[in-house]
């Protein structure tokens, strides 16, 4: 939480980067020293415990003496440290690694406005010097200016500052980055940071306060399109409560109570009927930079992930896979094939790198001609392909939404930005989907409320399996134990809908997807009424439920695979290997009950 009360509009938010122990957390440490904003009497605390542990002083003591006091909350939260110049106060994100500093840049709590890269006097450009620079560049942040540190290990020698700055010009030329300025520093002594240094009287620019001060913040971004990513949906049945309100940090634009709101993926829509705060009056409005949650005149259900936008502003596009640049900094390189996890805003999807075009060393931009994958520390333009459709947008809008980060085996290895939304196979059932959604005639009655009345939520249950294996049977055993049981539930036999709703198809495969498409459809106006369907079918692919994911809320579907064979590429929540129907229909009651779908035995 920031003590910090200034409007947005005047604040700045910084990230600072360079090479390990090239002097960041000291110069931090000065700038909180030199503006005043630590707690009084902790500078002496720490130079005193210091002196009683025999160890030197170090300005970077401070921001770990800082840490210890989260739990005030005065000056420090996390890796932010908040400060005031002459005219502005500040936000600092010290992040000490790679991957933390990657993170921030793409899923910090604010966007960075403008950066700091240190760089050692005397050691000169290393590696991370350059691989930062260049992610700063990607990621898009226009005001930078280096501080070259460290300027007492070289007598504040001029020549030695400008042959840093002749060199990492070059560097920052070739990614098309103006730095703001160079500015010879001493963190340690406190040169050029808050005060000027006499032993630097050549160097007539600047101090990184004045710099500071020099930065323009981005305005908080009201006048691009409304985008507020879900994070959450809250309800408070307790409290005899029937609102949900849709929580999240709004990115981009503003909305108010009557706007048309338009959620993607889905194509759901509704009417802000209210703007929510917690513990203050409603505001009139949900701006940029906000957290805010909003409640709907009409009863739409999404979850998180989706993307609240408005109606008549241009959309986000949607799409499961898109052309990207990215950072890569796994132990195991990124390779085609393999199943990572993307993360956008707040939108969660398996991925996978579809092609690698073109492979660059972050330090010294040489390119990799002709790479099947992407080693630690390289950054590459690839093509990506998600499990599910997601929403993103263009980094132009400078939106979250056009940055992710990739995780591997539960590890953040890399992050990037989109360049360019791809066609996907499903645009075309994707788009009826989204109509239809859109189109919707929403149920007065809740979801909850039916879900109370029948003592049980709405389930797909897709049984499916070899080909030999007897699926019916089991549906059928299924659906006369939970009716006899209470339970509101329909077995829908294939027939059912092959000589009704598909009168008009003849069962050749090529139909095989429209018959699924139908199938789907029908399941969809069953979920909403509150029932649990099972459906079978032979040998579902993955492709096959992934296409049932998107016309059914895929929260909603548990598939059954029957028989000791897996045929198919299909992911499953259960497994019938053999036995007799008695025994299969046990073991998806078992799992409907640890689902929540129905209740416990009584
Ligand atoms: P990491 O967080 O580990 O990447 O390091 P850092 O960049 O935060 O560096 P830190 O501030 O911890 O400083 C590293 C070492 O350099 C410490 O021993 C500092 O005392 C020393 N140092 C930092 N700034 C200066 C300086 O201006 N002059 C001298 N002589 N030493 C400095
Ligand atoms: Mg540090």
């Amino acid at each position: 939480m920031s003590v910090d009360s200034s409007p947005p509009a005047q604040r700045l938010n910084l990230v600072i980067g360079g090479h390990v122990d090239h002097g960041k957390s000291t110069i931090i440490g000065r700038l909180l020293a030199d503006t005043g904003s630590l707690p009084e009497g902790k500078l002496e605390q720490v130079r005193a415990t210091c002196l009683r542990s025999g160890k030197p002083f170090e300005w970077a003591f401070l921001l770990d003496a800082l840490k210890d006091e989260q739990a005030q909350g005065i000056t420090i939260d996390a890796a932010r440290v908040f400060f005031r110049t002459a005219s502005r106060s500040c936000i600092l994100i010290d992040a000490p690694g790679h991957i933390e500093f990657l993170r921030n840049m793409i899923t910090g709590a604010a966007r960075a406005d403008a950066a700091l890269l240190v760089i050692d006097a005397k050691e000169g450009v290393q590696e991370n010097s350059r691989r930062h620079g260049y992610m700063m560049s990607m990621l898009g942040i226009r005001q930078l200016a280096v501080l070259v540190n460290k300027m007492d290990l070289v007598e504040f020698d001029r020549a030695a500052f400008e042959r840093i700055v002749e060199e990492y010009s070059r560097f920052l030329d070739r990614l098309e980055v103006r730095p703001a300025g160079f500015i010879p520093v001493s963190g340690r002594e406190g040169s050029n940071i808050a005060r000027r240094d006499p032993r630097t009287a050549w160097y007539q620019g600047p101090t990184v306060l004045e710099q500071l001060d020099g930065f323009v913040p981005e305005p908080p971004p009201v006048h691009k399109p409304f985008r507020l990513p879900v994070q959450d949906v809250y309800r408070f049945p307790q409290q005899g409560d029937e609102r949900r309100i849709v929580a999240g940090s709004v990115d981009g634009g503003e909305a108010r109570p009557g706007d048309e709101v338009v959620f993607y993926p889905s194509g759901k829509r509704g009417h802000i009927r209210t703007i929510e705060a917690f513990n203050r009056t409603p505001p009139d409005s949900a701006r940029a930079g906000e957290a805010t949650g909003f409640t709907l005149s009409e009863q739409v259900y999404v979850r998180r992930g989706e993307v609240a936008t408005l109606a008549g502003q241009p959309s986000p596009q949607v799409t499961s896979r898109f052309r990207a640049s990215l950072f890569w900094l796994g132990q195991r390189p990124l390779i085609v094939g393999r199943e990572y996890l993307l993360k956008l805003g707040t939108a969660r999807a398996p991925m996978q790198v579809e092609a690698i075009h073109r492979v660059i060393n972050a330090a010294t931009l040489e390119p990799n001609q002709g790479a099947d994958r992407v080693e630690r520390h390289a950054v590459a333009e690839c093509t990506l392909a998600l499990g599910r459709a997601i929403a993103i947008d263009l980094p132009a809008d400078g939106l979250a939404t056009s940055r992710f980060v990739v995780v591997d085996d539960y590890e953040i290895c890399g992050g990037g930005i989109v360049r360019e939304a791809l066609p996907d196979r499903d645009a075309a059932l994707r788009d009826k989907v989204q109509l239809r959604n859109y189109k919707w005639e929403a149920s007065l009655i809740p979801v909850e409320r039916r879900a109370e009345r029948y003592g049980q939520r709405p389930a797909l249950v897709l049984i499916t399996g070899e080909l030999e294996a007897d699926r019916k049977s089991l549906a059928r055993e299924l659906e006369s134990r939970l009716f006899e049981t209470g339970r509101s539930v329909y077995f829908l036999g294939i027939a059912n809908v092959l000589y009704g709703v598909d009168a008009d198809l003849d069962r050749t495969r090529e139909h095989r997807q429209e018959h699924l498409r139908r199938v789907a459809e029908v399941a969809n106006l069953m979920l909403d009424a509150g029932v649990i369907l099972l459906v079978t079918a032979a040998e579902l692919t993955r492709q096959e439920l992934e296409l049932f994911g998107i016309m059914v809320d895929p929260e909603l579907i548990e598939t059954v695979w029957v028989g000791p064979h897996v045929t198919t590429d299909i992911g499953f929540d259960l497994q019938i290997p053999a036995g007799t129907t008695a025994e299969g229909a046990s073991l998806v009651e078992d799992l409907l009950r640890r689902q929540g779908i129905i209740p416990p035995p009584s």
